[in-house]
């Protein structure tokens, strides 16, 4: 999956950090669809993971500084995705990951964060606008 810019939100360190999401989540996608083996699916899970918490974490500090309202909403909806990967990861360790699993994960991860950008983050950039704050 590719980067577009209508994926923006207008604040430019958050927009910096999907982008990277995006990069390690395909970097992820391929190391299960081309079968890399389960090392090196596990070694990307983890970057993904990772970065995920990191990303979440620096959003979650941005809208506390901001006094976002809707902050409690927004944390919720990052620590039920870090629940489905934590999960995915217990099952990928269990298990590893098919080609069929992977055709249904590209699409559930990739539609969440997408989603999740244009409905929630998004609402970050318009507050940030209106209010003409900087991060
Ligand atoms: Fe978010």
């Amino acid at each position: 999956m590719a980067w577009r810019e209508s994926y923006e939100i207008g604040v430019e360190e958050i927009d910096c950090q999907h982008r990277q999401l995006l990069v390690k989540l395909n970097e992820f996608f391929d190391a299960c669809s081309n079968q890399q083996g389960r090392e090196k699916i596990e070694e990307t899970l983890k970057f993904l993971k990772d970065y995920t918490i990191e990303h979440f974490g620096s959003e979650e500090g941005l809208m506390n500084g901001i006094h976002f309202p809707e902050l409690a909403d927004h944390q919720k909806e990052h620590a039920e995705f870090v629940k489905t990967v934590l999960e995915l990861e217990e099952q990928v360790k269990a298990k590893g990951v098919s080609v069929l699993t992977t055709i249904k994960l590209n699409r559930t991860l990739t539609d969440w964060l997408l989603n999740h950008i244009n409905k929630c983050d998004r609402l970050i950039g318009e507050y940030m606008a209106q209010r003409k704050l900087q991060a």
